[in-house]
């Protein structure tokens, strides 16, 4: 299937690593001219660097931090400038899981914790969101994405799983607002995804079970572990990224306001 995105422009943040960074590498494998955000300015360079000599597509690092308006609205303008107009915005910029202040009981919650984390991932989804709208609507053509997270369908984590909820109400509300100008517009929930911050995690993972970081994971994985999934292995950024690039293509069309679990089959309740 060709998904028609060749040619098109699109702005990931969080692209300097992690899912962000996969799935800019799966726009510009398809063609995309892409415009990567992140705070970092060095990692960031280099992750376009490295991105465009492996996809020998267009890859521009622009620094920007998106809980602020006034860097997010400069960053687009930018983007649009330098790329020469604007279809495609993935939202990815935010550290996954909020503040540890938060998983516990509410009488633990610093509010400046949960403050900055709604201000990062929910606040900043809706400025990129807010910039790039004018420009989309302008070319009757466009496509937002935002990166929530299937912790936002289970109790625990008042800030991390509450901002991603918050995420899937966002996401309808503009699908609704934004489909009768050709805009789509819809919401990826990830659950735990092989990235950089992988081996870190499961080092902290094996010295809670006194054992090797690989056995960690196998037996986060057995088949009907409370912590793996279906197919009974992690899930990689890139098979997040190929959900993402679909999403953004020109095939598309039919799916807007939704929401679309890349998990390999974690949990067992059925939604429908
Ligand atoms: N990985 C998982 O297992 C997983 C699971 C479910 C959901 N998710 C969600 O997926 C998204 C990405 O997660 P990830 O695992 O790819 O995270 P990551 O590897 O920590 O990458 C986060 C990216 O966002 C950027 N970023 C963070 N704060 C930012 C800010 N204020 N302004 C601009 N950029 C910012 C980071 O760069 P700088 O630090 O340089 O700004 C980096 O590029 C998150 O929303 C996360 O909750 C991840």
């Amino acid at each position: 299937m060709d998904l028609g995105l060749k040619g098109k422009h699109a702005i990931v943040t969080g692209g300097s690593q992690g899912i962000g960074k996969a799935i800019a590498r799966e726009l510009a494998r398809e063609g995309v001219d892409v415009a990567i955000v992140a705070r970092k300015k060095e990692q960031l360079e280099a992750t376009a660097k490295e991105l465009s000599a492996e996809t020998k597509g267009r890859v521009i690092a622009l620094t920007a931090d998106v809980t602020s308006r006034e860097q997010v609205e400069a960053m687009v303008a930018q983007a649009a400038k330098q790329l020469g107009g604007l279809h495609i915005l993935v939202n990815s910029g935010s550290s996954p899981g909020g503040s540890t202040t938060a998983i516990g009981p509410i009488e633990t919650i610093v509010d400046e914790d949960l403050l900055r984390d709604f201000n990062t991932k929910y606040m900043g989804a809706l400025r990129c969101a807010r910039a790039v709208i004018p420009l989309l609507k302008e070319q009757k053509w466009g496509r937002i994405i935002n990166i929530s997270g299937t912790n936002a369908r289970n109790a625990g984590n008042l800030s991390g799983g509450a901002r991603n909820t918050s995420l899937v109400h966002f996401t309808k509300t503009l699908a609704v607002q934004l489909g009768r100008f050709g805009i789509t517009v819809n919401c990826i929930h990830p659950g735990t995804t092989r990235t950089e911050r992988t081996p870190r995690l499961l080092a902290a993972r094996a010295a809670e079970l006194g054992v090797t970081p690989e056995e960690a994971e196998k037996r986060n994985y057995a088949p009907d572990s409370p912590r793996g999934n279906a197919i009974c292995r992690m899930v990689d950024a890139k098979e997040v990224a190929y959900v993402a690039a679909f999403l953004a293509s020109e095939r598309a069309w039919a799916i807007c306001g939704e929401l679309v679990v890349a998990t390999g089959g974690a949990g067992r309740s059925v939604y429908y």
